[in-house]
C-alpha cells in the first residue's frame, strides 16, 4: 500500500516539528510547502538527513510550489503570522486571514480530497475561514485546540497530585482562547474524580477548590505563558505533538474521541460555529461529534465561550472575509 501524503501548509516552528514527528512515527510521506523561498527545502533537507538515524523511510520534501501538494491525504495548516508588538487583534485576523484564504484556495484547487487540520491562530476564525472558502463538507475541515487545552488541564493535575500523566483524564471545551472551559466535574485519575482526590490531599474542600481553580486558570493562559518565556514566537512542541494525535486517529482509523474545534448543528445547543467538542476521529475525518450533559455553570461558561468565537467570526466578516 502507498504511504500517505501529508502536506504542511507553514514551514515555521510547528511546522518543522510536525514534519519531524510524522517522518519519526513514519505516518506518511511529507510535503512542506512556504512562501518564504528555500525554508521548506531547509528545513526537510536537515530531517530527510536523519533518516538513517531515526530509521525512517518517509519521504520529507519542502516547496514553494502548491502544485506539489497534489493528491495529498491529509493537509495540516500553520501557516500565518504571530502578532507583533503594536498590532491590534484586528490586523491580526487581517493578516492571516488573508493568508487562509490564499491557502484554503490553493488546497482546494490541489487537494480537493484531503481532510484538513487547522492549527493557525486565530483558530476560530481561521478556521470557519477554510471551511467557507474551500467549501469542503464540515467532516473533512477541523480545527486543533482542544487537544493541546485539555492536555495542558491534565499536565498540571498531574504535577499536582504526583501521578503519572498518563492515567489522567481533563478535558478542555470551546473556543480557542481565553473563555476556553475546562471540564472540572469529570477530570479524573484512571476514573477517580480529581476533586475527591484534592480533597483527600488537603482534608479541605476550600482549599482544594482553590487549587483546582488555580489550575483552570494556568490552563486558559497556558499559551500566553509560553509566549513570555520564549519572548519570540508560541508554542510549537505541544501544537504540534497534538495535531500529531489528530492525524494518527484519522490516518489509521482509530476512531479515538478527542477535544477538536468542529462545526456544530446543534450540539451543545450551539449551531453554525466551530467550537472545541469532543468528536471521533477516524478515517471520514470528523466521524461524529460526542454531545453529553453539561450542568448549568459549564452550560452558561461554553455559550459565553461560543459567543466570543461569534464575535471573533463577525469582527473576520465585518472585515470583508
Ligand atoms: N503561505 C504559506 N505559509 C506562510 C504564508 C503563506 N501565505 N505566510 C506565512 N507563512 C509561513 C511563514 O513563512 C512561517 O514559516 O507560516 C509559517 C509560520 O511559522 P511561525 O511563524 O514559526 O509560527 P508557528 O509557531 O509555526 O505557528 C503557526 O500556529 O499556533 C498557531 O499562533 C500560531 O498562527 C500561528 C501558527
Amino acid at each position: 500500500m502507498a504511504r500517505k501524503k501529508i502536506s504542511l501548509i507553514g514551514g515555521g516552528q510547528i511546522g518543522g516539528v510536525l514534519a519531524q514527528l510524522i517522518a519519526q512515527k513514519q505516518l506518511g510521506d511529507v510535503v512542506m510547502y512556504d512562501v518564504v523561498e528555500d525554508l521548506p527545502q531547509g528545513k526537510t533537507l536537515d530531517i530527510a538527513e536523519a533518516a538513517r538515524v531515526d530509521g525512517f523511510d518517509s519521504s520529507v520534501k519542502g516547496t514553494n510550489d502548491y502544485k506539489d501538494i497534489k493528491g495529498s491525504d491529509l493537509v495540516i495548516v500553520t501557516a500565518g503570522l504571530p502578532r507583533k508588538p503594536g498590532m491590534s487583534r484586528d490586523d491580526l485576523l487581517v493578516t492571516n486571514a488573508k493568508i487562509m484564504k490564499v491557502v484554503a484556495e490553493n488546497v482546494k484547487q490541489f487537494a480537493p480530497n484531503a481532510i484538513v487540520i487547522i492549527i493557525s491562530n486565530p483558530l476560530d476564525a481561521m478556521v470557519t475561514l477554510f471551511k467557507k472558502v474551500s467549501g469542503f463538507p464540515e467532516n473533512r475541515v477541523m480545527g486543533q485546540a482542544g487537544i493541546l487545552d485539555s492536555s495542558r488541564f491534565a499536565t498540571f493535575i498531574a504535577w499536582e497530585l504526583g501521578v503519572s500523566v498518563k492515567d489522567v483524564n481533563a478535558l478542555v471545551l470551546g473556543g480557542h482562547g481565553d473563555t476556553m472551559v475546562p471540564i472540572i466535574r469529570y477530570a479524573n485519575v484512571n476514573g477517580i474524580p480529581v476533586m475527591e482526590l484534592l480533597e483527600r490531599k488537603y482534608n479541605d474542600k476550600t482549599k482544594a477548590s482553590e487549587v483546582m481553580k488555580a489550575m483552570v486558570e494556568r490552563t486558559k493562559a497556558a499559551g500566553g505563558e509560553v509566549v513570555k518565556l520564549l519572548k519570540t514566537g508560541s508554542a510549537f512542541y505541544s501544537p504540534a505533538a497534538s495535531a500529531i494525535a489528530m492525524a494518527k486517529s484519522i490516518l489509521f482509523d482509530e476512531k479515538r474521541v478527542l477535544p477538536i474545534s468542529a462545526l456544530l448543528n446543534g450540539e451543545f445547543g450551539i449551531t453554525g460555529y466551530y467550537v472545541g467538542v469532543p468528536a471521533v476521529l477516524g478515517a471520514n475525518g470528523v466521524e461524529k461529534v460526542v454531545e453529553f450533559k453539561l450542568d448549568a455553570e459549564e452550560q452558561a461558561l461554553l455559550d459565553s465561550s461560543a459567543k466570543a468565537v461569534k464575535d471573533l467570526v463577525s469582527d473576520m466578516e465585518r472585515l470583508g472575509f
